[in-house]
């Protein structure tokens, strides 16, 4: 999809409570947004800023953004009541590569289940065989699922502490479902030192694996760097967010980004 650099009015619609810290913005746009799964929007709030957000749900001219609250930008939005207005540009980056051939596992930890949907939706839509875990650290913390269950979706559940389905994290659980079933292709967003140990598995195991990376995204032009890839020079706003696992495993992938003032610090989760 072309990115559109203009600004798209959208008004919230309904604001649906996920958890303590997630939402889900249900939007009434001015006019159609085509975006792929996985490419992302720049959300701008004149006052509040501006952050990327991975939609959720993409249905004409009703599209969904599944926001948790982790600063004040993300917290303004989030706390949006019917009737307010957001601004959006994009669509921006490549999105999943969806026409592999074989079966899809998909792998969405904490808001990465709801960035993940509309691949899953596409994915079964075409009849392709697909399998989607998603997981948190406790059932309280499992966002987008009542979603997902009015969707008619088919997928597993994993927490940490077992409150509800695998008990385990979702790199476990993985590793429990791939020993049982044969998958071609993994698609995986969610904390980095998650995708990290999937990756590695999908190597391992010979399978194709798609990550999709969420670094701090300032310009979504591939101008400013804030969001590069080192040492690779990748930047995840326009080469990216979705990066093949195996392009990027040994790199700081899971383990070091740049932080608001471009230094380079730990990733943390
Ligand atoms: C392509 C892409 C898609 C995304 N899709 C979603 C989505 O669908 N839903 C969602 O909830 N979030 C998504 N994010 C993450 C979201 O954009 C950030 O949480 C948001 O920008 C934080 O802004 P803030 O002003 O609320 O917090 P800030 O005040 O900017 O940050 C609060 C704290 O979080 C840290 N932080 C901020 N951004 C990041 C980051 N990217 N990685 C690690 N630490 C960070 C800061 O260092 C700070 O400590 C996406 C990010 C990218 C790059
Ligand atoms: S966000 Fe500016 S280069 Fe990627």
């Amino acid at each position: 999809m072309n990115a559109s650099h203009y600004y798209l009015e959208a008004t919230v619609a309904s604001n649906i409570s996920e958890t303590s810290r997630v939402n889900t913005l249900v939007l009434r746009l001015s006019e159609e947004l085509k975006i792929a799964p996985g490419q992302f929007l720049m959300v701008w709030r004149p006052g509040d800023g501006e952050i990327p957000i991975t939609p959720s749900l993409t249905m004409g001219e009703t599209l969904c953004l599944t926001i948790e609250k982790v600063g004040f930008t993300s917290s303004r939005l989030a706390s949006l009541k019917p009737g307010e207005k957001v601004f959006l540009r994009g669509p921006y980056g490549n999105g999943f590569n969806l026409s592999l051939p074989g079966r899809y596992l998909l792998i969405g930890g904490g808001t990465g289940a709801a960035s993940l949907t509309p691949s899953y939706l596409s994915l079964v839509r075409r009849g392709v065989e697909t399998l989607f875990l998603v997981g948190a650290r406790n059932r309280e913390s499992l966002v987008y699922v009542r979603r997902l269950r009015e969707l008619g979706a088919g997928f597993q559940v994993a927490t940490d502490d077992g409150s509800e389905g695998f008990k385990g994290t979702l790199p476990e659980f993985f590793m429990e479902v791939s020993s049982r079933n044969r998958f071609e292709n993994v698609l995986t967003i969610g904390p980095e030192r998650m995708m990290v140990k999937i990756a590695e598995k999908c190597v391992e195991q010979g399978v194709s694996c798609q990550v999709s990376l969420v670094r701090i995204v300032r310009c979504g032009l591939g101008v400013c760097g804030s969001c590069v890839l080192d040492p690779l020079g990748l930047r995840v706003c326009v080469d990216g967010p979705v990066f093949h696992g195996e392009k990027i495993l040994g790199s700081d992938f899971g383990r070091f980004m740049r932080d608001e003032a471009g230094r380079r610090v730990e990733v943390v989760q």
